[in-house]
């Protein structure tokens, strides 16, 4: 990683798939959110930013150039909410756009990287995510809108270096500028060597078509490569409790992003949660897929019309198989441990990784999968463990 954050992919609360700029977006969603994330423990699962999006500053800057506070949505500016965020153990993130505005028009960072990293850094922010609407292509006459994104992301990285606080930088360059094709090579080889994450598709929204449509954009050939300890390909937000989709397709969004190592950044009010999404979201199997050292992003190594196999190798030999089911009906989607990456030919211990389940089995991995459903396993090569014979006593190694 290019400075040392983001080893496993990022994990919180962003406001923007849930609340936009609706009135709703302001301080009060901030501090209730930070409470929420640690009231439910969360916090222990790994969501730990607490991340601002757009509209919480103005379209002026003041008569020293600095970035202006929305005050009636943060009327205690953000120095004290950061505080706020940081005093409940989380760790706070805000956003800005490196054109000339943002893109629902509020103050641009071109121009002022320098002075808005430092402003980020007076106020103990951990994380930015730059944006990029309003390009400033006219100072870049005779370039390529890639080549400008080069330029201006690469400056605005350095500014955040250069202020000496560690913050994660995520990058939504690619979502506006890429590429010529599935062309990305140069792209990634830039937006990799100084940011931690990048968009590279469309904007989340609360429908089963928007997750198909991002995780297919996800799944572009080639670009697997690119995700690994401390730099990532963002999928974006979880819709998980925002009302679009269905408990079975909340469940298959949150599986599918953590088989492709995305990021998981909750956007709802946390408070409302029912219990069988907390349990979708608070899965620890999953977010340990997700999360696993090895940084693997999961690919589609096999599909049919209507379904996909995913495999993701885990740090210790494991692999992560998700069968997808994209069809309107109920099907039993079936693959190989060959097909999944396991040399051998089995035998296997399968986990179910929601209902805990374990099976055995010889090379088969196979389910049953409701319509628009995931079924995820955690696959361990080998025999299963053989349990100690009846009335073997302990040996206390003590004695
Ligand atoms: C476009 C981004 O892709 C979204 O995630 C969000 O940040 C909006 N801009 C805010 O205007």
């Amino acid at each position: 990683s290019y400075n040392g954050l983001a080893l496993t992919p990022p994990m919180g609360f962003n406001d923007w798939a849930g609340f936009e700029c609706n009135s709703d977006m302001n301080e009060t969603l901030f501090t209730k959110t930070a409470d929420a994330i640690v009231n439910l423990g969360l916090d222990k699962l790994g969501y730990d930013y607490v991340n601002i999006d757009d509209c919480w500053m103005q379209h002026d800057r003041d008569a020293n150039g600095n970035l202006q506070v929305d005050a009636s949505r943060f009327p205690h500016g953000m120095k004290w909410l950061g505080d706020y965020i940081h005093s409940k153990g989380l760790k706070f993130g805000v956003y800005e756009d490196a054109g000339y505005e943002t893109c629902q028009g509020a103050a641009g960072s071109y121009g002022h990287f320098q002075q808005d990293a430092d402003l980020y850094a007076s106020w103990g922010v951990d994380y930015l995510k730059l944006d990029y609407c309003n390009q400033p292509l006219d100072q870049y006459p005779g370039m390529t809108q890639a080549q400008v994104a080069q330029i201006v992301y690469t400056q605005a990285s350095q500014a955040l270096l250069n202020t000496g606080r560690p913050m994660i930088f995520s990058e939504s360059a690619p979502a506006y500028v890429c590429c010529s094709g599935s062309n990305f090579t140069n792209e990634l080889t830039w937006l990799y060597q100084h940011g931690n994450l990048w968009r590279y598709g469309s904007d989340i929204a609360d429908n089963w078509d928007s997750v198909i449509r991002n995780y297919s954009e996800d799944n572009t050939p080639g670009l697997a490569q690119w995700a690994g300890p401390g730099h990532w390909n963002d999928a974006d937000m979880l819709e998980t409790g925002n009302g679009g989709l269905t408990i079975t397709e909340e469940q298959s969004q949150f599986t599918l992003w953590s088989e492709m190592a995305s990021p998981l950044l909750l956007s709802t009010d946390l408070t409302q949660l029912s219990p069988a999404e907390l349990a979708i979201v608070g899965n620890q199997d999953i977010i340990a897929v997700d999360q696993d050292k090895l940084g693997a992003q999961g690919t589609i190594v096999h599909s049919g019309a209507d379904y996909d196999v995913l495999a993701k190798p885990l740090s210790g030999g494991d692999v992560s198989v998700v069968l997808f089911n994209k069809a309107d009906h109920a099907q039993t989607i079936s693959t190989t441990g060959a097909t999944v990456g396991l040399s051998q030919g089995g035998p296997f211990q399968l986990t179910d990784l929601v209902s805990k389940q374990e099976t055995s089995s010889t090379g088969t991995i196979a389910a049953s999968v409701p319509s628009h459903g995931t079924v995820i396993y955690r696959v361990h090569p080998g025999a299963p463990k053989k349990l100690a014979p009846a009335g073997h006593a302990t040996i206390d190694a003590g004695d």
